[in-house]
């Protein structure tokens, strides 16, 4: 077998083993249905996923799987409400974000925060995340191998959270989370589907602000999220 290969599979059964944590911490003993559950959860389910999600932003915190980690001033897990019916995924973090360690707070953040007050929310409902979670460099691409290395972060933040809704922001996390080249423009306006989840993609934040016809687009998106968690 091939370095190459030994190592891919080593990574694989860490994120596994990382994933069969979270469920078991979720209280699952068998391969869970993909349709996230009606009732509320009960106070100790409620620790434990609070537990699960402390352990895996200490693994996330220390990650050096990518060649990100030599370049970042600090990791960005992401923050809100683990109770959240709406959670926002954006693409990676950009300056401000490095050096605060937190998502969206830069100018399109500003911008995200009006987005999210406008369907009558608070910042701190929601849940808010990145695909990819230590800055690259100048902002650029986040490549492929990152992406892979840091998507299994997501998915299990995602699976804590149980969210109603996602709005993938952007090309990037919108064609991350369904897996297609589908330009934004085509996805936007519908929902898809990510993990059993709805997943509402729009324009990212930093694309409205330097191209704010579209925000009439994004508005109709928050609407559809807003009256899908109405319902
Ligand atoms: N853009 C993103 O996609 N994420 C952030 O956290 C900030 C800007």
């Amino acid at each position: 077998m091939s370095p190459d290969l030994l190592k891919a599979l080593h990574q694989l059964v860490i994120d596994l083993k990382g994933y069969l944590i979270c469920q078991q911490y979720l209280g699952i003993r068998e391969i869970p249905s993909p349709s996230p559950p009606a009732s509320p959860l009960s106070p100790s389910a409620l620790g434990d996923r609070r537990q699960a999600m402390a352990e895996l932003k200490t693994r996330v915190l220390s990650c050096t799987r990518c060649r990100l980690h030599q370049s970042r001033t600090r990791v960005v897990f992401g923050e809100g409400n683990i109770e959240a019916e709406l959670m926002f995924i954006g693409e990676a973090p950009g300056y401000d974000e490095d050096r605060q360690g937190r998502p969206f707070v830069g100018k399109a953040g500003q911008l995200l925060t009006r987005m999210i007050e406008a369907i009558k929310l608070k910042r701190e409902e929601v849940y808010i995340a990145n695909v990819i979670k230590c800055r690259p460099p100048a902002n650029r691409n986040p490549e492929e191998d990152e992406i892979a290395h840091c998507e299994p972060y997501l998915r299990q933040q995602v699976a804590l959270v149980q969210p109603k809704v996602i709005c993938a922001l952007g090309t990037f996390a919108a064609q991350t989370l369904l897996q297609t080249g589908e330009k934004i423009s085509r996805l936007r306006g519908r929902f898809h589907s990510y993990q059993g989840i709805k997943v509402m993609p729009t324009y990212h934040p930093a694309f409205l602000l330097r191209n704010p016809e579209y925000k009439r687009a994004v508005w109709k998106d928050l609407q559809m999220i807003q009256r899908e968690l109405r319902r």
